[in-house]
């Protein structure tokens, strides 16, 4: 070999190896939204994508598998559990924040309750600056994801009815019943009695308007039996493509190119690998963060987006000045009943009972529409002191008035009451309300930790949080305590009638709630996707402000709070981000 031709095979075999570190696309996180990002973008064999996730492949798991949804799967190895202390408000309770850590993320060991929410609240995305997102664009990436399976005439028997022009038949998620919903006499009764209330049955609660009592789908595929989660709908059918790489890690933070532009540039993440070793990987278009909620405000915290006044305490030079990271996090508040039956039910309950703020404050609703009007601007000024002013009370108030104004104008769904059957003659209900005004925070603990966030969890720091919790639980205990649900129930085992009786005062009420009030786990709004000026952390095309290719795509950008949960909005939100990434290589 001569020296040219030594020298050029050197050449051609460093270019080798830096390439096979380097993509068009690095995505952190293959969870619930990674994979679906994955999963379009690498569609073109000519892009090649590379996701960096922390926990294992566990799609052959039984446990992961099993439609029955079973908290005895939280254990350690596929799961994170994230600390948090409640305000007074809550008693100064421990709290934990659960997050599936795996291929597919929660989606693995969610309750696979699919429920997008309310039309108006998609509506309300585009009124605060995102142009493009509302119900009907959002509405068409949830058919072109969507497999629907429609019900059994047996399932239908027990209410399992659908509208299937608002269901896509041909994309990757499955989305059905469980083979046995129940064949028991719990739905007969539950419908008749919520019909009773007012909140009779309707025919699908996926069309954008979920008032009313039906029985909900779940991501599963119900031929095989088994969940279906992100890593089966959307990583399986890619799996075989060479130009998309899953690789172990856990992602630090984003490499960035030197220079100060305007805007800063991405060069790629720097991860660390399972044996502890530190490695870059390049990304020659983009970088997407895809880590949750939780999670990937973390990572821009630790590449120096963020709060400059948080970060220099963190100690870490600020390259982007973004305040509204990790601020505005939004849960779901939830409690727990359990009733005895005097009747087994067979089968699994998979009903939901959604309630407009009429529905639930009755003739009252009007007058507490004025007065909580009102108490907008003190609540955004006192939200906005607990985080320091990082986002302005006037932008928290503005975001307020049109959550605000979907309550009590556009009649969303407020709350909604699900019932479980605990297979050992006991009923669950829970219950929750959808659109709190007490946000809470997420940010990183300390420079080197990017695996344990410190949530400010805040819930119930309102009064009318708490009114809504409470009229909601009032609503819950009526439903139980009217015939003919009445037949199926022999008692209240938890709290007891003794501690909450059916004519409990408010203080009995706040009581209890204090008490035993928790974290849904349906948290977003941690990066939200806002114009900068309102707290906003990605822009419409969910780029982070003031960078040229960091996007984020989770739960941690949708906006506000929505009634349902939050799995079916993140899947719908990340086909649609996927197009947008997409739109950019015109
Ligand atoms: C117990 C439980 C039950 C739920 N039940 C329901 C339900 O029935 N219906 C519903 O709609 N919603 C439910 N949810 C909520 C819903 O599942 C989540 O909101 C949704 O799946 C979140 O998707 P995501 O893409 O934002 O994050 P995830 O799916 O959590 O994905 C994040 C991924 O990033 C990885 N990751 C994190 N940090 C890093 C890092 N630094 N480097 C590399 N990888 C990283 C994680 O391991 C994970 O795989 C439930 C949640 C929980 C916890
Ligand atoms: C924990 O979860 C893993 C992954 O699902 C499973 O293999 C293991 O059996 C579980 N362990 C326990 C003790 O439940
Ligand atoms: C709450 O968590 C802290 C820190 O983990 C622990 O020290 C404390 O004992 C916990 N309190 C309760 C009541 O469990
Ligand atoms: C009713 O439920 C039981 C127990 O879950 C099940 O074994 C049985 O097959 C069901 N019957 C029908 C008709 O679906
Ligand atoms: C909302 O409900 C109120 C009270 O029932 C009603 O007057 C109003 O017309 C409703 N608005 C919409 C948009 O449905
Ligand atoms: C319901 O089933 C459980 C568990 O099998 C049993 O302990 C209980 O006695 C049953 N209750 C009734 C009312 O049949
Ligand atoms: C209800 O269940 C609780 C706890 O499981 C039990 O203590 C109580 O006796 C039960 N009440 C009835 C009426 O079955």
């Amino acid at each position: 070999m001569n020296t040219y031709k030594s020298l050029q095979f050197l050449l051609l075999a460093y270019l080798a190896t830096a390439r096979g570190d380097t993509f068009d696309y690095v995505i952190a996180g293959g969870g619930t939204a990674g994979l679906v990002i994955a999963n379009r973008l690498s569609e073109r064999s000519d892009i090649t994508v590379a996701v960096i996730e922390a926990g294992d492949d566990v799609r052959q798991d039984p446990g992961v598998q099993s439609i029955d949804f079973l908290f005895a799967n939280f254990n350690a190895s596929i799961n994170y559990q994230y600390p948090s202390v409640t305000g007074p408000e809550l008693g100064s309770r421990n709290l934990t924040y659960r997050a599936g850590k795996a291929l597919g993320g929660t989606s693995a060991i969610n309750g696979m309750v699919y429920i997008r929410g309310d039309k108006a609240q998609y509506d309300a995305w585009e009124k605060l600056g995102n142009k493009g997102w509302n119900w009907n664009s959002v509405f068409s990436y949830y058919k072109l994801g969507e497999r629907f399976i429609a019900p059994s005439s047996a399932q239908i028997e027990v209410g399992a009815t659908y509208d299937a022009s608002v269901h896509g038949d041909s994309g990757p998620l499955d989305n059905g019943f469980p083979f046995i919903i129940s064949n028991g006499s719990f739905y007969d009764k539950a419908r008749a009695t919520w019909e009773s209330l007012g909140l009779g049955p309707i025919t699908d609660l996926n069309g954008g308007d979920p008032r009313g009592f039906v029985a909900a789908p779940q991501t599963l595929d119900p031929e095989a039996g088994v969940r279906e989660d992100s890593a089966r709908a959307y990583y399986t059918p890619a799996e075989a493509r060479t130009n998309l790489k899953v690789i172990k890690g856990t992602v630090k933070r984003i490499t960035w190119a030197s220079g100060s532009g305007k805007q800063a540039v991405a060069t790629g993440f720097e991860y660390v690998s399972p044996s502890g070793a530190i490695i870059k990987v390049g990304a020659r278009k983009e970088v997407v963060i895809s880590a949750s909620a939780y999670r990937s405000p973390l990572i821009l915290e630790a590449s120096g987006v963020g709060n400059p006044k948080i970060l220099k305490k963190l100690g870490i030079p600020t390259k982007v000045n973004l305040p509204g990271v990790g601020e505005s996090m939004q849960d779901h508040n939830i409690v727990a009943m359990t009733y005895n039956l005097s009747n087994n039910i067979t089968g699994r309950i998979g009903y939901a009972t959604m309630p407009t703020a009429q529905d639930v404050f009755g003739s009252k609703t009007s007058s507490l529409a004025a007065s909580t009007f009102k108490k907008l601007r003190s609540w955004a000024k006192a939200l906005s002191a607990t985080s320091d002013g990082a986002i302005s009370p006037s932008a928290i108030e503005r975001r307020f008035r049109i959550q605000h104004d979907l309550i009590f104008n556009k009649n969303i769904t407020i709350a909604e009451l699900f019932p479980t059957n605990t297979g050992d003659g006991g009923l669950l209900e829970q219950f929750w309300t959808s659109m709190p005004f007490s946000w809470g925070s997420v940010h990183l603990s300390s420079r080197d930790n990017i695996e344990v966030p410190s949530i400010t969890a805040n819930l119930l720091s309102t009064d009318f949080d708490l009114d809504m919790l409470t009229a909601v639980g009032r609503l819950s205990q009526k439903a139980y305590a009217t015939a003919p649900l009445t037949d199926l129930i022999a008692d209240n085992s938890s709290p007891g009638y003794t501690k909450l009786p059916l004519d409990a005062s408010d203080e009995q009420w706040a009581t209890f709630l204090k008490a035993n009030a928790l974290n849904a786990l349906h948290v977003v709004g941690s990066c939200a996707m806002l114009p900068k000026e309102l707290g906003g952390v990605v822009d419409s095309d969910v780029k982070v402000h003031g960078t040229r290719n960091v996007r984020v795509v989770d739960a941690s950008i949708i906006p506000m709070q929505l009634s349902g949960h939050t799995m079916a909005p993140v899947y719908g939100v990340a086909e649609m981000a996927a197009d947008r990434i997409k739109a950019s290589w015109k």
